[in-house]
């Protein structure tokens, strides 16, 4: 098993704390977390996991997503302690440790990142579309990253990247599997910023 990414020694003092145990980027952390802590402040301030970025904080924008048991969540309105026994992935743990995943593959050859501060919520985003549906919809890509503001408007990049990866998988099924499989999610309460 891996090792323990953090114990939670260094956290702050506070009026009131939570036990925590989940698995980060396929590590596992047991600490403890401030009641109020939200899981963009757990990422960023406690683990250094810097790729998920803060902006609005106000569950607008998507450029604090991150996955949770495979669901794209908006981690500035998500508190920590919720995340307990759940699976979180942040881009840090999106690429395989031998490469890029293939969504960020497309993403650097269609150019779809320009300032690259809506990429790693972007990408996450996309990633449980991917995992959700094997050939998404106009209207089931809308729904999921409509949560997700690119100030930059790489907007038809990003599409094109994704239609990238869908091409790509049809390439390769040729009889296998398809991937993803498990049930698709309700993008709403996926993604609860998607409603925004
Ligand atoms: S910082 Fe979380 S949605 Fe904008
Ligand atoms: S690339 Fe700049 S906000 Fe999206």
């Amino acid at each position: 098993m891996a090792d323990a990414l953090h114990t939670g020694s260094a956290m702050p003092q506070t009026s009131h704390t939570m036990p925590v145990a989940l698995q980060i980027n396929g590590r596992p952390w047991k600490g403890e977390v401030r009641a109020e802590e939200t899981l963009l402040e757990f990422v960023r301030e406690r683990l250094r996991l810097t790729g998920t970025k803060r902006s609005c904080e106000s569950q607008v924008c998507g450029a604090c997503t991150v996955l949770v048991d495979e669901e794209p969540i908006s981690s500035c309105t998500y508190l920590a302690f919720e995340a307990s026994g759940k699976r979180v992935t942040t881009i840090e743990g999106l690429a395989p440790v031998d490469g890029l995943d293939p969504l960020q593959e497309a993403f650097i050859r269609r150019g779809a990142a320009q300032c690259g501060f809506c990429t790693s919520g972007m990408l996450l985003a996309c990633k449980a579309l991917l995992q959700a549906y094997s050939e998404p919809t106009r209207e089931q890509i809308g729904r999921y990253l409509n949560g997700n503001i690119c100030r930059c408007g790489a907007y038809v990049q990003i599409l094109e990247a994704i239609q990238d990866v869908v091409e790509a998988r049809q390439d390769d099924a040729s009889g296998l599997p398809q991937q993803g499989g498990h049930a698709a999610p309700d993008a709403a309460k996926a993604n609860p910023a998607a409603q925004k």
